[in-house]
């Protein structure tokens, strides 16, 4: 909100609490940042507003009125917000929006999906299981043993934020990593964990015409005390070092820059992307995840990559929002 010229763009802000209440929240960034380790509230005390869905009277209800909108920026994490369902909304509403559509958004957001379309298009995305909410937790440990190598990574399917993962290096502490995944999402993924891997990431935005451009790559390099990039170290405390760009060699730069755009394709992606890595010490490049609303505070790892390439952040935004209103709503083109 604070990188939008105020010459150029009028904001509506809307804010989701936490019970789901879309609200009017003021046109203030100052009371969304995070301070003191505290997390901002939407608060629940406030004017309720509704997207129309309704093409023939559009825009956001507010009391009685309607404003217009022009274009949606949903700078939403997760289930709900990031995995196609509120861009759905955004499409029988008939308003453009920034970034991934429907498809896009769901198959980045679900962790085999990803995999299974990232590796079809030769890719190289890991070993991995999913459980099914129907299979115990005992007999899926077990199936876990048999099938990978042990540690393992344990995740719910579609969460983000490092939300409910868990490193389980014994049996029994699989079980409970299923558990505790459950409790956000009942199709579970269990990965083998890729060790003693580099975290490099790569962001990508679209220019003027649409097409696929990548920032420098960077990376993440956990603190000591964390044993990997948890919640903690990616919002609240300085658990994590962001290196921008990262020390790599050129045909490494290329190798991921190439892989982070055909991951972007692959799984159709619009507006924006941040692709994350592994990178092993004998030189393998294995897709972690593709985030389409990666995380965007002014200190965020996609922000800072494209500031690094050239761009300043209002720069970033105002591409990103150009793109979705020459996009339009409608049937997406691809892939
Ligand atoms: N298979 C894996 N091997 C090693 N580390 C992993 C693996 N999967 C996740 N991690 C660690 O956990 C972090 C969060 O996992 P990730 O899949 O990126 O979840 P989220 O979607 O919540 O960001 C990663 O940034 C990395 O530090
Ligand atoms: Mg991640």
């Amino acid at each position: 909100m604070a990188a939008l010229d105020p010459l150029r763009y009028e904001v509506i802000a809307v804010g989701i609490t936490k019970s789901g209440r879309w609200i009017l929240y003021p046109d203030d960034a100052t009371s969304l940042a995070i301070v003191d380790g505290i997390l901002p509230e939407v608060p629940e005390s406030a004017v309720s507003v509704q997207l129309s869905v309704d093409p023939t009277s559009p825009g956001l209800l507010v009391g009685g009125e309607s404003r217009a909108l022009d274009v949606v920026f949903p700078v939403l994490h997760g289930p709900w917000g990031e995995d196609g369902t509120v861009q759905g909304l955004m499409e029988l509403a008939g308003v453009p929006y920034v970034g991934s559509g429907v498809l896009a958004s769901a198959a980045a957001m679900d962790k085999p999906v990803t995999k299974t379309l990232l590796s079809a298009a030769g890719l190289e995305v890991g070993t991995w299981v999913t459980v099914p909410a129907s299979e115990s937790a005992g007999a899926a440990a077990d199936r876990v043993i048999a099938e990978l190598s042990l540690p393992v990574f344990v995740k719910p399917a579609r969460a983000g934020s490092s939300r409910g993962i868990t490193k389980a290096t014994v049996k029994a502490d699989v079980i409970s990593a299923i558990e505790q995944a459950r409790k956000h999402d009942p199709k579970v993924i269990v990965e083998s964990a890729v060790v003693g891997a580099r975290e490099i990431e790569c962001g990508v935005l679209v220019d003027d015409a649409g097409r696929p451009r990548v920032s420098v790559c960077a990376e993440i390099k956990v603190a000591p005390g964390f044993e990997y990039y948890d919640f903690d170290a990616k919002y609240l405390s300085d658990g994590a070092e962001l290196i921008v760009p990262a020390a790599l060699s050129d045909d490494e730069i290329a190798a991921v820059q190439r892989a982070a755009v055909e991951a972007f394709v692959a799984l159709g992606c619009e507006g924006l992307a941040r692709v994350d890595f592994f990178l092993t010490h004998d030189g393998k490049l294995i897709v972690n995840e593709v985030n389409t609303m990666p995380g965007f505070t002014p200190i965020s790892m996609f922000p800072q990559m494209f500031q690094a390439s050239g761009m300043t952040y209002p720069d970033i935004v105002d591409a990103l929002i150009a793109d979705a209103l020459r996009r339009g709503s409608g049937l997406r083109p691809s892939p």
